[in-house]
């Protein structure tokens, strides 16, 4: 009986260490103890959950994430209506805003919150007596879809609330899925060949709206208030910014960019330095949400239909326009690859003029069904290129299919459709002065011969100009013939004849990565280059090459079809005859301690992937992407994927960074 109690009190204690420990992290954004030490604290609660199943509460933080999926949302309706907001798109029209309350209140100079307006999914939460009970999406305002059990799965929206929580406390805010994981969420997406969300607001409502809230949980969704409707049994403050300051300190997360100004200049600066923001911060805004901060003024002032009186939405240019999809063009890529680039009537898309954008690929097309002389819709992020994310169908007229080119059209060789892939190539090979083009540029790309100052628009002059044709001929450039391109001084073209001949020290791997050899990218040349020496490599056989880690049919097939080409030798040894040479002692690696070892790898490490796997093909070992009863290790990063849990299964060693770099080490 003792002991009972004993355990109901240890699990209480760890279950509001833990809430406090989650508070620190998720909304205070400070935490207080590692990952490492609130890992033990959670699998202590766990296994003790697990041993007392009867002990387990609704809010308990082990239990965030439901395992049984619904058939279908409920209709909730809103205690009071869920409103939306008046727009503004110029100063002007915010001017006018602050004129006319001004006006109705009498008052001089006024006090502003500014908040980022987030581009999510509305919601409303509620809490009675500090505990999480019920959330539900804005639907039309009075009548939502109850989706609880989806936002219990969301980090950032805790369970419990922080001592000195109000009876009962009704809070909105948006639902956000950060740009990182929307990219990483469509990046798996294409790569199993699903249809990606066309933007951040799209995925966020989309994994909202799963029956399955264990589906939701792995979307990486984040919450952030910026109003409380209902505050029950405790004082309320005076001005809005205040109420968001109370509500971090029960426990709800807001903005780190919430701020109050006086006077709607100030606004206007909030505006402008948020808009520089934009493409840093890790969410989507699509403007600024201006309000009336004094409480009072803000009921004085009221609602006109069903939107606030002292609310404003300042929008910020929109990051999607329509525009009309005049033609398509096919750019060849360094191994003969088409993609198609879309040629727009020029618009300005969230401040920059775009005439171009990608379309990927002839399936991408055929699955959006974009159509020559379609409308489509433009999307710009940030630094991203711009993309077609579709067309629009009602404004669909005289329209035509977009056809893949029979012949190349920078040489007029063959194309052909690449199998089992999306995309189509070009079969002209180095006759291709497109293809020619790029495999100068990779050749002297960082990564490669790492030639400063000979960037893509030099390097294109020269092809044009015939000056040079292979990558051989750069070591033979003069300054006489650099200084005949546009805008090239005298002193530009020393700098690049110095990096030239800087270039000749290299190493084996990065001249193997330079030579542009088909799917032999930096880990792999590097482990080419710790195998063989160049000479060994040229006579290998499909079988030498794939005895090694990581090295499969294909790749290996590639290799000895690239030194197979007599064009390739001889471009070879006109290199060597310039003059590049490399440490002969990297070429033989024959000390291989982790030979016949399976490694893999899962969650962010500090380290990038390439280097890890590099470094273990040198010693010998493979890495793959399964965790299976052959693995040797699984070496652990930070928010680490299924796969730990199924190495914990079957008992296979897993490694932390540190274990890592020791194995690398010996
Ligand atoms: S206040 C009565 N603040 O914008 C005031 N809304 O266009 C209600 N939104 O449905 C909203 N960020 O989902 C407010 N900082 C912010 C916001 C914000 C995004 C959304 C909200 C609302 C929509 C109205």
């Amino acid at each position: 009986m003792v002991k009972a109690l004993d355990i109901a009190v240890r699990i209480a204690r760890l279950r509001e260490s833990i809430d406090k420990h989650n508070y620190n992290y998720y909304i205070l954004d400070a935490p207080t103890i590692s990952d490492a030490e609130y890992d033990v604290l959670f699998r202590e609660l766990q296994a003790l959950e697990a041993q007392y199943p009867n002990l387990i509460i609704p809010e308990s933080p082990t239990q965030k994430i439901g395992v049984t999926p619904l058939d279908s949302f409920k209709s909730i309706k809103h205690l009071t209506q869920m409103l939306s907001l008046e727009n503004a798109f110029s100063e002007k029209e915010l001017v006018y805003f602050d004129q006319k309350i001004r006006q109705l209140l009498n008052k001089d100079k006024l006090n502003y919150a500014c908040e980022p307006k987030f581009d999510g999914l509305a919601v409303s939460l509620i809490y009675e007596n500090g505990r999480f009970m019920r959330g539900a999406t804005r639907g039309d305002g009075n009548f939502g879809e109850d989706i609880t059990l989806n936002l219990r799965t969301i980090p950032t929206i805790l369970l419990s609330l922080q001592a000195d929580f109000p009876e009962k406390l009704e809070v909105r805010g948006e639902v956000v899925m950060p740009k990182s994981s929307f990219n990483k969420l469509n990046e798996l997406a294409i790569s199993k060949q699903e249809k990606p969300f066309a933007n951040p607001r799209n995925a966020a409502a989309g994994s909202l709206r799963q029956l399955d809230p264990r589906v939701t949980a792995k979307r990486k969704l984040e919450f952030y208030a910026y109003s409380a409707a209902v505050i029950d049994g405790k004082p309320l403050p005076d001005t809005h910014h205040e109420t968001l300051l109370q509500l971090q300190q029960w426990g709800i997360r807001i903005s780190t960019e919430n701020t109050v100004v006086k006077g709607i200049e100030a606004v206007q600066e909030y505006y402008n330095k948020l808009l520089l923001k934009r493409d840093k911060l890790p969410y989507e805004m699509d403007g600024i949400v201006v309000k009336v901060d004094d409480l009072s003024l803000q009921e004085k002032l009221g609602f006109v239909s069903r939107a606030p009186r002292w609310a404003l939405a300042y929008k910020f240019p929109a990051q999607e326009v329509i525009t009309q999809l005049e033609d398509v063009d096919f750019q060849v890529g360094r191994t003969g690859v088409l993609t198609p680039v879309a040629r727009l009537k020029t618009v300005a898309v969230a401040g920059v003029m775009v005439s171009n954008a990608t379309l990927h690929n002839m399936d991408e097309i055929a699955r959006k069904d974009i159509r020559l002389g379609d409308y489509v819709i433009v999307r710009r992020a940030g630094d991203v290129i711009p993309e077609v994310v579709g067309p629009v169908l009602e404004k669909r007229e005289n329209t035509s299919i977009i056809k893949l080119p029979k012949k190349c059209p920078v040489c007029g060789s063959d194309v052909v459709k690449i199998e089992g892939e999306a995309g189509a190539r070009c079969e002209g090979g180095l006759i291709c002065s497109a293809q020619r083009i790029e495999s100068i540029k990779h050749f002297v790309s960082r990564k490669g011969m790492d030639i400063e100052g000979l960037g893509a628009k030099i390097v294109e002059q020269l092809v044009n100009e015939k000056l040079i044709e292979s990558v051989s001929d750069i070591y033979a450039l003069t300054k006489e013939n650099l200084l005949k391109l546009e805008r090239m001084g005298d002193k530009s073209a020393s700098n690049i004849l110095t990096s030239i001949e800087k270039s000749k020290n290299t190493t084996l791997a990065k001249f193997l990565f330079a030579l542009g050899i088909r799917e032999v990218g930096e880990s792999t040349a590097q482990l080419l280059a710790s195998h063989f020496s160049l000479d060994e490599l040229i006579q290998a056989k499909i079988e030498t090459l794939q005895d090694l880690p990581d090295i499969g049919p294909i790749v290996a097939g590639h290799i000895v079809f690239f030194f197979g080409q007599k064009n390739n030798l001889k471009i070879i040894q006109q290199l060597r005859d310039a003059g590049i040479v490399w440490p002969k002692h990297q070429q033989v690696q024959t000390h291989q301690p982790l030979k016949g070892k399976t490694f893999v790898l899962t969650g962010t490490l500090s380290f990038s992937r390439d280097e890890i796997k590099a470094q273990l093909n040198t010693l010998g070992a493979k890495v793959t992407d399964s965790v299976s009863a052959k693995t040797s290790g699984v070496i652990v990063g930070e928010d680490p994927g299924s796969k730990l849990a199924k190495a914990q299964k079957l008992g296979i060693p897993i490694l932390n960074e540190k274990e890592l770099i020791k194995l690398l080490k010996a």
